[in-house]
């Protein structure tokens, strides 16, 4: 069976100041009225080869992700709650270890909880055969046509085809977060595809591979796990065992590393939600292309985002790709292109109190 893994453990400072410590981005309804995460439950929801989802989160967020995930409908998710982030691999090996115990044969579907999709039919098929391609032997991954060098994101190589399994390929190299020119080059040779944080591994296989490139982050969530304690739905590993985990993503842990990976390459419209301009691009947009959502509105202006989530009213006035986004308590206004450039200035704000 395959196990939805959903992944929330990112604090999406990028979106501040909507995205905030104690309710980051995924538990917000930024992309739709409900939240990333409900959506990405939703997903996978329903069908008789997924298995009940397991959330992998900080301990800080467990009674708003219990309360979403009862919203919709969900009531035997397993929540397991990290008492400190130790980074993607150590959160996908809590959940291999977990999900190989019950079911050695299953599959993880590791997804982000702060990814849009929006072509679930064309979504659905690439999980089928993406299940397919792990069931014999891979850690598979989504892989994403790029359209520009973007330097956050894992590029992947394909290699051969694997045969049966129709439009599948061996993954030949994993380069986490290129630089800029080495992302250029593999743009223009386009044999490469981004990767989407998505995979689809074999619970067995993947805790072997981590055990050969990383064994110290598997023997300290074994040993958090052996000391858990339960309470309701959530799942506590012990603190000081899992702090032993070298922080450390699974891209750099095992992807880059196993020469056991393959790609499903897909046409899903994927979107990772990382900040403000990400929510200008998937936007309902008007003739001049601004996207206003809330009380908002912009006057003889162009490509801009506007957002009120307080009581205020926004006005804009002949601006152009400008992002305006005010809540309650703190309004930005920021230069579309600088979107991703946020956070030191938050820390800052943070430092200052
Ligand atoms: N539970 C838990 N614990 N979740 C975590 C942790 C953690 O310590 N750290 C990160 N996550 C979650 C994030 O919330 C996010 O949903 C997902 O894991 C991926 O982490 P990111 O930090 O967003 O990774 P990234 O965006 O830099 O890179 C990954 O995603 C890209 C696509 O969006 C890589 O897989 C890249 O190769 C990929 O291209
Ligand atoms: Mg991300």
């Amino acid at each position: 069976r395959i196990h939805p893994v959903l992944l929330s453990g990112g604090a999406g400072v990028r979106l501040w100041p909507m995205s905030r410590e104690q309710y980051p981005k995924q538990l917000l309804p930024l992309c739709s009225d409900r939240s990333m995460l409900q959506d990405t439950a939703l997903r996978t929801a329903g069908g008789e080869e997924f298995a009940a989802p397991l959330v992998i989160c900080n301990q800080e967020h467990r009674f708003i992700i219990a309360e979403q995930l009862r919203q919709i409908g969900i009531a035997d998710a397993k929540i397991v709650l990290e008492p400190f982030g130790r980074n993607t691999a150590a959160a996908a090996a809590l959940a291999a270890l977990i999900v190989a115990e019950s079911d050695p044969g299953g599959l993880l579907l590791l997804l982000p909880a702060d990814h849009v999709i929006r072509d679930e039919p064309a979504f659905r098929d690439a999980i089928a055969c993406a299940a397919r391609v792990a069931a014999a032997g891979y850690l598979t991954t989504f892989g994403i046509v790029p359209t520009a060098p973007e330097t956050g994101y894992g590029y992947i190589r394909h290699g051969a085809p694997i045969p049966g399994h129709d439009g599948a390929h061996a993954v030949a190299a994993f380069v986490e977060k290129p630089p800029r020119a080495v992302a250029e080059t593999y743009l223009a040779e386009g044999s490469y595809f981004w990767n989407s944080g998505m995979f689809m591994l074999p619970a067995a296989l993947f805790l072997s591979e981590l055990e050969r490139y990383e064994p110290a982050v598997l023997a300290a969530c074994r040993a958090a796990l052996a000391a858990s304690r339960t309470d309701m739905d959530f799942v506590r590993p012990d603190a000081d065992a899992f702090g032993a985990a070298p922080s450390i993503s699974i891209d750099y842990a095992v992807m880059e590393r196993t020469g056991r990976a393959a790609v499903v390459p897909c046409s899903i419209g994927w979107t990772d939600v990382g900040a403000w301009s990400a929510l200008w691009e998937i936007g309902a947009k008007d003739e001049a292309g601004n996207v206003c959502q809330g009380d908002t509105i912009a006057w003889e202006s162009q490509g801009c985002y506007a957002r009120s989530e307080g009581t205020a009213l926004v006005a804009l006035l002949g601006m152009t790709d400008t992002v305006v986004v005010a809540t309650e308590d703190a309004i930005l206004v920021a230069a579309k292109d600088r979107a991703q450039d946020i956070k030191p200035m938050v820390e800052r704000l943070k430092k200052d109190g």
